[in-house]
């Protein structure tokens, strides 16, 4: 959503992680970006601008005495019209020559000629980026205001193992868009449960739900585009914890509690869209149950109820709870809501196909405490997420 419309430059210069680049833009246009590609004469060493070309849909530019519509200077009108620069592949060279206040072709003139956030994803060799020269580059540069994305540790294209790897290209995209978030939960420090919890009854067998935690994971991503503080607690599930948020992974509703417990006070908002066991195999056994002839029993006692406790302990903390319904959904919601004592219930109907468990829409009913109802449309739930922090910014 924050992407659709934006107005986007890719500055790639020559490395070998330019063919990344391509992925880059790829996810950028299909976020409903506009990207204009600006090569360094370098980068076409490494991949043509006819591949940028056609994906971008506009033409590549690197030569800087280009009139665009005939009149106006090329490296001007681009960064006029722009709302963010990204350079990626940010090469040794470029960090230096825009340091260094060197504008010798299109890229590095069009930086200075930009009042837009400018975002550099270095990589080069480790020797490289651990030079002094090119830390005390990088080092001016963020003083002056431009934003970085540290490149990864791992294996080089030049065979070394070590910091210099381009980012990962998800996490580019995404530091693209907290940049151009709005940041009205700055200073909020918000406690995220996501997934389901895990229940064991023996070391092969266990008891679980279908949530694949989805909700939360676009909960913690969209309050850290937002600008806060994000604590993400998960049971397991198959996503990659969320860029910038701090991550707990536990497997049990026994895990979720300490890891809840041993936390919130630090937080002033918690959200626990997890979808907790309420019960748990009474014992576990300690090697794998035989088959006999007989039918068996599996004794099941009671987990705590994590957002209850929540709710006692809660001071001047808001609280938001998740009610997944099959049946008399508004009133068993609302029953929820009151028992425990929270501010705002998320109420979902978990028994349509198309939303809620698994799917990666949602369509959720919003109980406030003082009985006011909202209805959200069925959207992505990272859309959802956007409705959710806004309705919870409409009473703190
Ligand atoms: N919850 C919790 N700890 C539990 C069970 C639920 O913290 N042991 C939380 C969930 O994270 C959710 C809310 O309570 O935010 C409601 O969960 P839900 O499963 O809808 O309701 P339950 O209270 O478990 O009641 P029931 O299963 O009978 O509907």
């Amino acid at each position: 959503m924050i992407l659709k419309g934006k107005e986007i430059l890719l500055g790639v210069t020559g490395g070998i992680a330019a063919y990344k680049s391509v992925l880059l833009l790829r996810k950028l246009t299909k976020a409903g970006a506009n990207v204009n590609v600006i090569m360094t004469e370098n980068a076409k060493q490494f991949v043509g601008p006819l591949t940028f070309q056609t994906l971008s849909g506009n033409p590549v530019t690197s030569d800087l005495f280009t009139l665009f519509k005939s009149k106006e200077i090329g490296h001007v009108a681009l960064a006029d019209r722009a709302d963010l620069l990204v350079i990626a592949p940010a090469t040794a060279n470029i960090i230096g020559k825009i340091a260094n206040g060197i504008g010798d072709d299109f890229l590095s003139t069009m930086v200075m000629a930009t009042r837009v956030p400018v975002l550099f994803a270095p990589s080069m060799n480790v020797n490289m980026f651990h030079s002094p020269i090119v830390q005390e580059n990088i080092k001016k540069l963020k003083q002056h205001g431009y934003y970085f994305i540290d490149p990864e540790e791992g294996e080089l294209a030049c065979k070394v193992e070590g910091k210099g790897k381009l980012a990962d290209v998800d996490d580019i995209l995404e530091e693209i868009c907290i940049l151009l978030s709005q940041k009205d939960f700055k200073g909020k420090r918000i406690l995220i449960t996501a997934g389901p919890t895990i229940e064991d009854i023996d070391p092969v067998r266990y008891i679980s739900n279908n949530s694949s935690g989805k909700m939360g994971y676009a909960l913690a991503k969209t309050a850290i585009r937002r600008g806060a503080d994000v604590l993400l607690i998960s049971g397991p599930t198959s996503l990659k914890p969320p860029y910038k948020s701090k991550f707990i992974k536990v497997r049990s509703a026994q895990e979720m509690y300490e890891a809840v417990m041993d936390n919130f006070k630090y937080f002033d908002i918690i959200i626990k869209s997890a979808a907790v066991a309420d019960y748990k195999p009474a014992k576990k056994g300690e090697q794998k149950i035989k088959k006999t002839d007989n039918d068996i029993y599996l004794k099941l006692t009671k987990n705590k109820d994590i957002l209850k406790e929540l709710g006692k302990k809660k001071e001047n903390r808001l609280i938001v709870g998740f009610a997944a319904e099959t049946q008399d959904i508004l009133e068993n919601a609302k029953q929820k809501l009151i028992e425990k004592n929270i501010d705002l219930m998320v109420v979902n109907d978990v028994s349509k196909k198309d939303i809620a468990f698994k799917s990666d829409y949602n369509q959720c009913t919003l109980i406030f405490r003082n009985g006011n109802i909202l209805e959200l449309p069925k959207a992505k739930k990272e859309e959802v997420a956007d409705d959710i922090l806004d309705a919870i910014k409409s009473i703190i």
